[in-house]
């Protein structure tokens, strides 16, 4: 183990307790992944079957990675590139390994510029609802606000700027006063408005037709695709692979059990998405509209069940706030990493880190607003046929969703699994007897092949 003690881990500068962290790392968890893009993909896949092979999947594969990235950042006690340096060196690894600390940096800057546009949509959406936008309006209407919203660059740029300035503010106040002070404010209003949803849509929609879509598994419906999907998507939604719990974990004192505080972050993670397919499902069924909408599911269908629906301009406005709460706490995770490591590198304060830092990921997102109108016919890297047809956006969420972050948990599992010493491994981790051994034993084979495959599908 490594004893020395980095400034970061200085006590003043650890989250103050353990539901601090786990608020925090839930936090980031659970995001646009789980309020937009699990309901979406559950719909396309056919509900039940893919639902559980999705449990599966973050339970086997995701969370000994989360355990490893935990592990890692809190050893290292710095940002993800000087972790991963100073562990190299304290195991006799190859430094080749410092690759995880560049790709988790360069990763979550780069998810974080087109995450903060479609976190923008959130707050456009909180006032159509609340403005009666979707009252009576029909498919085409409500279809055409969203086109509309997307051909407009200024409307974009301006909410991606709102949403990246309260990223800034946020995490430009430090750990205590300003991430830990968010969450604890944050996670319980989320879940409040989560259950106020489910409540909604209990005594207003088919529940329990939505209920048998999600929970009684018809495996002909499930593709090989379905499966792959569902394992990608375990590692999204859990934020592994690209640093960001590698910094939250570089914060962690270190009496916390990591074992048992990564299993309570990924049932909250899976929980909220469970409940979020119980909030809008119901209302899709209730109104004939289609589970199968992909990725309009929420953008076009749902305002459209909530203009149909008595109730539907409050609760329609407290949906789209859940899903800017939501995604603000994901997105002060992914700056963390960039911010950690400007603080370090460059000597500069928690402030100047944190609008620098901000500003140079506000900037590449301007890439991903014009994607979708002025330059939805620029395919940067279009001449490699691999890449044929993608816009600026396609191209960084490719990059992040389907390179950075599965090779990012693939390389922390080998890691983790092979480099590390065994000795100390398993009280640092908070595992003992078998349980370690099972843990070791999926980290080593298990995930490494189970994320080995996805990737290799998705690249094909
Ligand atoms: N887990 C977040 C979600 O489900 O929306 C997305 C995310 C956050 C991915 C942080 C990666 C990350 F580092």
């Amino acid at each position: 183990m490594t004893e020395s003690v980095h400034p970061h881990q200085q006590a003043s500068n650890l989250w103050t307790s353990k539901m601090a962290f786990i608020l925090a790392a839930a936090g980031s968890a659970v995001g646009l992944g789980n309020i937009w893009k699990f309901p979406y993909i559950t719909g396309e896949n056919g509900g039940g079957a893919f639902v559980l092979v999705y449990l599966a999947c973050i339970f086997l594969i995701g969370v000994p990675v989360l355990i490893a990235e935990i592990m890692i950042g809190r050893r290292g006690g710095q940002s993800p590139i000087a972790t991963m340096r100073s562990l190299t060196k304290t195991e006799n690894a190859s430094k080749s390994w410092r690759i995880i600390g560049w790709n988790g940096v360069v990763a979550s800057f780069l998810v974080l510029s087109f995450y903060a546009v479609i976190g923008g949509w959130s707050l456009v959406y909180i006032g159509k609802a609340a403005l009666g936008l979707f009252v009576g309006a029909d498919a085409e209407a409500i279809g055409g606000q969203f086109n509309n919203l997307l051909a407009n660059p200024w409307e974009l740029l301006l909410w991606h700027t709102v949403f990246m300035a309260i990223v800034v503010f946020i995490v430009g106040r430090g750990i205590r006063s300003g991430l830990e002070k968010a969450v604890n404010m944050l996670m319980p209003l989320l879940f409040v408005l989560l259950i106020v949803m489910v409540f909604y849509a209990m005594s207003s929609g088919s529940f329990g037709r939505a209920v048998s879509f999600m929970f009684s598994p018809d495996f002909s419906r499930l593709t090989a695709e379905g499966v792959l999907v569902a394992l990608g998507h375990a590692a999204f939604t859990l934020s592994i692979g690209i640093g960001v719990l590698m910094a939250y974990g570089s914060y962690l004192p270190k009496n916390v059990n990591i074992a048992r505080t990564a299993m309570t972050i990924a049932v909250l993670d899976v929980s909220v998405a469970l409940l979020a397919g119980l909030a809008i499902f119901p209302l899709v069924f209730a109104n004939g509209l289609e589970a199968g909408a992909g990725p309009g599911l929420i953008f076009v269908t749902l305002p459209l069940a909530f203009g149909q629906m008595s109730g539907g301009l409050v609760f329609g406005a407290i949906f789209f706030a859940l899903l800017f709460v939501a995604a603000i706490t994901s997105a002060i995770s992914m700056l963390e990493p960039v911010v950690e490591w400007l603080e370090e590198h460059k000597g500069a304060s928690r402030t100047k880190s944190a609008v620098g830092g901000g500003l140079a990921v506000w900037f590449i997102g301007i890439g991903t607003v014009l994607s979708f109108n002025l330059w939805s016919d620029v395919h940067p890297l279009g001449f490699l046929g691999f890449f044929e047809g993608k816009t600026v956006f396609d191209l960084l969420d490719f990059l992040v969703s389907n390179l950075m972050m599965p090779l990012g948990g693939l390389a922390i599992a080998l890691f983790a699994g092979w480099v590390i010493r065994r000795e100390g491994l398993a009280e640092d981790v908070g595992l003992k007897g078998g349980a370690f051994k099972a843990f070791m034993f999926v980290l080593k084979f298990v995930t490494p092949a189970g994320i080995a495959i996805v990737f290799l599908y998705n690249l094909v």
